[in-house]
Order: C-alpha cells, then structure tokens, then sequence
C-alpha cells in the first residue's frame, strides 16, 4: 500500500506510543519508536511482538506479516534517528512546556517538511506550535486507548495549522484503519470535552456521597450500557493522565465550574494510586482483574 508517508516517528513508549507504533508500522511504513527511559522501548516492542504473535495466533495476521511488522518496528536510540521520518508523532508526558521542548528540537533534526503531531489529551495545539519556526506543519492528533482496538482519532487544527497537513493525517489514519474526526482547537477537543460529563460528574456524584463508585460504574457499564464504567476507565487510562486532563480543560475554560476536578483524583495522584498501572486504583488488580478494596 502506498502510504502518506514513508517513515514514522513516534516519541512516548508508553501505553499510548507502542500502540501508535503498533498500526503505523501495520501500514507497511518503517517506525522508529525513541523514549528517554532507557529501557522502554525495548519493553515496547517486547510487548507489540507479543500483540503481533497473538494476531497470528487467532488467524488475523499470517506469520510472515508479524515477522516483517516487527522488523519495521526500530529502536531508536536518540531523536537524531529520527532525522528520516516524514511524520514525528509524539505521546509524552501530558506537560505544555515538555511538548513544546520536544517539538522545538525535533525542528531541528527533521527536514523542514516533515509533519509534527501531538496526541496531547487537552493541551492547545495552537499553544504547543507557539514557539516553533513552521507551526503549520504541527497539527493534533489523537489517539484512544487502547489504540489498535479504539479506530477513532481527532485530527486537530491549531491556528496556525495547514489544512492540507490535516488532510495528509487523516488519510494515514485511514490506511492505520481508523476514523479520522476533524476536531476544532477547544479544551478537550471533542471526547475529553464530553468525557467531563462521564468521568467528572461521576466524581462528583461520589464525593457528594449519593453512592459508590462501583455502584457507578455497575450502572453505566451494565444498565447504560458504556463497555467501561468512569473508575474503570480512569484506572485503565491512569490518574497520572486523567488527572492533569481533568485540570487542562478545567483552567483552559477559565475555571468553569461544571469542570472543576474533585481532591479524590487529586490525593489519588498524590499517593502514586494511579490505576492498573501502579496495581490499586479505585480497584485493586492483584491478577489482573479488578477486585473491590476491602
Ligand atoms: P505513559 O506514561 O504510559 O507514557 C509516556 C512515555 O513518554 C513514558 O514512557 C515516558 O518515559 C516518555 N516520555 C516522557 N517525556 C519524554 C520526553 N521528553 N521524551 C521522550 N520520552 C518521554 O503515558 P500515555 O498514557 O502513553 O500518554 C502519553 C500522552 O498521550 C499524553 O499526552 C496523554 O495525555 C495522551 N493520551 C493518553 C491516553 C490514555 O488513555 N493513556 C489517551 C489519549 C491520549
């Protein structure tokens, strides 16, 4: 398949990152895959090869596109090895001024063409471009978790982002398999904006003591029928992420009310409780699967 571009960079091996890396790299495309923990990436392509093996397993993949998958999937062993790529994809750390170092440097290293595109959560795509020579070539992109099950992605315009980039990264989200959905600039674009309503008023409902959270997420999930419950899903995604979203789109709309975070994320964040990833969240995951504190 002809692709919109030929090689990926992807920064930010976490949860998001290797998932990224993951369908760019099912296009047929090179991806160079750069975190600045020293060990991430590898664990990164550990775990997509094992994605790719289960693929192959169930009748999905055939052997040798797993084989050649992986092979297309390089370590990169500092942002120079990215001087190749048409498109630098980041998944860092949800921080305005982290996104913004980065993006400068990488400016530095690609060629002045190449696209730049953010997975950020809620940060401004305008205010993450502020500081860069080309800002039109920077555009929003962003991504579910977890990205090779969840086809959705917003392309978002900044200011000063060129539509044709728009248009270039929603075709390659096409040929990734998934549905581009143009999205304006706005706090929380268009899921975080409406995910306030889910994660945040179930919060509330919670902290005003009208009933449990799993009692909660019992009725959304079951009766409502969402696939997760607002714990479940914060616990999933991870307070560290959630929460500094839940106080991006609180401040960007001027400390609108109806946004405002609860301490019970806050103190959560505090304590290091941040949801699967850390082992207790709301729910406790000794084997991996949600069980209720004592
Ligand atoms: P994560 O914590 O799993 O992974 C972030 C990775 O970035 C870590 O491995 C860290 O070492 C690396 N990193 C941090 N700063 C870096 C830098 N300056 N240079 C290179 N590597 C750096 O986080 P996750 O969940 O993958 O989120 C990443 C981004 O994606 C955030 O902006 C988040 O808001 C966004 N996002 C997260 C979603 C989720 O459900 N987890 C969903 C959609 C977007």
């Amino acid at each position: 398949m002809q692709t919109s571009f030929q090689a990926v960079g992807v920064v930010g091996a976490g949860a998001m990152g290797r998932g990224i890396a993951q369908i760019a790299a099912q296009t047929g495309c090179p991806v160079w895959l750069f975190d600045q923990q020293a060990d991430a990436v590898a664990r990164a392509q550990q775990e997509v090869g094992a994605q790719w093996d289960r693929l192959v397993e169930k009748g999905r993949m055939d052997a040798a596109s797993a084989q050649a998958c992986k092979q297309r999937l390089h370590a990169a062993g500092s942002l120079d090895d990215l001087a190749g790529c048409d498109l630098v994809i980041e998944a860092v750390v949800e921080r305005l001024e982290v996104k913004q170092a980065l993006f400068s440097q990488l400016e530095g290293i690609v060629a002045a063409d190449a696209v730049l595109a953010s997975n950020t959560s809620s940060l401004s795509i305008t205010a993450i471009g502020a500081g860069l020579r080309h800002p039109q070539r920077l555009a929003g992109y962003h991504f579910f978790n977890p990205v090779p099950l969840m086809k959705v992605v917003e392309v978002i315009a900044g200011l000063r982002s060129d539509s044709a980039v728009c248009d270039r990264l929603a075709q390659f989200a096409r040929q990734m398999g998934h549905t581009p959905v143009q999205a304006q600039d706005t706090p929380g674009f268009i899921v975080n904006h409406a995910g306030r309503g889910f994660n945040t008023e179930a919060l509330r409902i919670v902290s005003e003591g009208i009933c449990d959270f799993a009692t909660v997420d019992r009725i959304l999930r079951d009766q409502v029928g969402f696939k997760l419950g607002p714990f479940e899903l914060m616990d999933l995604t991870g307070l560290d992420v959630s929460h500094p979203v839940m106080e991006a789109v609180y401040r960007q709309y001027y400390d609108e009310p109806r946004y405002r975070p609860t301490v019970i994320t806050a103190q959560r964040l505090a304590g290091h409780v941040l949801g699967r990833k850390t082992g207790a969240g709301f729910y406790r995951y000794a084997d991996g699967k949600p069980e209720l504190p004592p």
